[in-house]
């Protein structure tokens, strides 16, 4: 770590319990700057709760969450979302019914004022960063 780094996230003693086991107790995690982590620890570790608390999935039962020198408790995942926390969770669950656009940005949909979605901008949002690679794209998706 630079002298000067700045800090970007830091975890401060954060203990989370569920029925029957402490999956985190007193745990400390502090990130700079253009840093990039791995989390390693044996299976039931608490790798994943500690990164659900810090995308607000869960809360922790004590400890403290400090962005950027702020003081930060996430009440959903959306708020955490706001702040640019954004987590690639390890199981996925698909909702089989919606399309791939539609699952790609569950919890971020376009909608219009009535609230129904934007199906054909939602499929470009997600096609976009996909361009370049179109001959690898089913045409459907297109
Ligand atoms: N939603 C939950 N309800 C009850 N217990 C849970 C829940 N989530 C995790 N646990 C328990 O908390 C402990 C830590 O689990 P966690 O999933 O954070 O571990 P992990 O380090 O990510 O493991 P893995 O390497 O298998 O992904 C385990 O004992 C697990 O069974
Ligand atoms: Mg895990």
């Amino acid at each position: 770590m630079k002298k000067d780094a700045v800090e970007v996230v830091r975890m401060e003693s954060i203990c989370k319990s569920f029925p029957g086991v402490q999956a985190l107790n007193d745990v400390n995690f502090s990130g700079y700057r253009g840093e990039i982590h791995a989390l390693v620890g044996e299976n039931g570790a608490g790798k994943s709760t500690l990164i659900k608390i810090l995308g607000g999935v869960f809360q922790p039962d004590s400890g403290n969450i400090i962005l950027k020198g702020k003081e930060i408790a996430f009440k959903s995942t959306h708020a955490a979302r706001m702040v640019g926390i954004s987590v690639v969770h390890q199981e996925l669950v698909l909702v089989p019914y919606l399309s791939v656009a539609e699952n790609i940005l569950l919890g971020q949909e376009d909608c219009n004022k009535l609230g129904i979605l934007r199906s054909l901008s939602m499929r470009q949002a997600v096609t976009r960063p996909l361009h370049g690679f179109q001959e690898y794209i089913p045409k459907e998706l297109l």
